[in-house]
């Protein structure tokens, strides 16, 4: 399948989405190895007041960037520099970005992101990967880290990747094997070159 057709979704200015929200209600929470206790998914998050939805331009204001300094460093980025992004990031294509809102608050309480990688091997494959997972730390223990990684996870194979890869802390190993992730012996190693401190 494609990626043309979630690239061009526009939806009033502050409301606009990264990508198209209504692909996250066709997941189908069945096809995860992941337990929910009780059952919950992307389209019904288990509460009225939790929503699952791709990023949008306002999420500038609903302490997107907060959250994701509870992840790691994050620096000032400035409302430009977030909206420059955010417009690369769509007309790119292959960034999906998405959150968990508390909308009592209006405030995002968890984040995790699938990007895209388009290749020529394996028969112009695509390929996923698994990035920037965080939950806020008063709501941690609450399915919610499941919720988000097999949301993007089941999303990756929606939109035709033939696997998802992450990297991740040894102590996290466990929790992504619950969610269906597996190390392969011989075939597992996280590498780096670091350039510039980016902080
Ligand atoms: C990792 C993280 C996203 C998990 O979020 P969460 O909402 O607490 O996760 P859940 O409630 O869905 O937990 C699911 C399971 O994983 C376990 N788990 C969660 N975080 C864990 C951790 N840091 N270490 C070990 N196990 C963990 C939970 O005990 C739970 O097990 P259970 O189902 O048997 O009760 C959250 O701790 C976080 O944001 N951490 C800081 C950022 C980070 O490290 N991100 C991951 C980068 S790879």
């Amino acid at each position: 399948m494609g990626m043309e057709k979630y690239n061009s979704n526009m939806d009033g200015k502050d409301s606009e989405y990264l990508y198209p929200p209504e692909i996250l209600k066709r997941l189908d929470f069945s096809k995860s190895p992941a337990t929910f206790k009780p059952k919950i998914s992307a389209a019904n998050p288990g509460e009225d007041w939790m929503v699952v939805r791709p990023l949008q331009r306002a999420d500038y204001d609903k302490g997107f960037l907060q959250l994701l300094g509870q992840l790691t460093s994050v620096g000032n980025v400035s409302r430009k520099q977030f909206d420059e992004r955010f417009t690369m990031m769509k007309a790119s294509g292959g960034y999906f970005v998405t959150v968990i809102e508390d909308t009592r608050i209006n405030k995002l309480i968890g984040a995790a992101t699938l990007t895209v990688e388009q290749k020529f091997i394996h028969n112009c494959s695509l390929r996923g990967r698994l990035e920037d997972v965080v939950v806020n730390d008063t709501y941690r223990g609450k399915q919610l880290g499941k919720l988000i990684v097999v949301t993007v996870s089941l999303l990756a194979h929606e939109v035709g990747c033939y696997k998802m890869s992450l990297d991740c802390k040894d102590k996290l190993i466990k929790f992504y094997e619950t969610l269906g992730y597996k190390l392969e012996p011989g075939n597992s190693n996280a590498m780096n070159m670091r350039f510039d401190d980016p902080s």
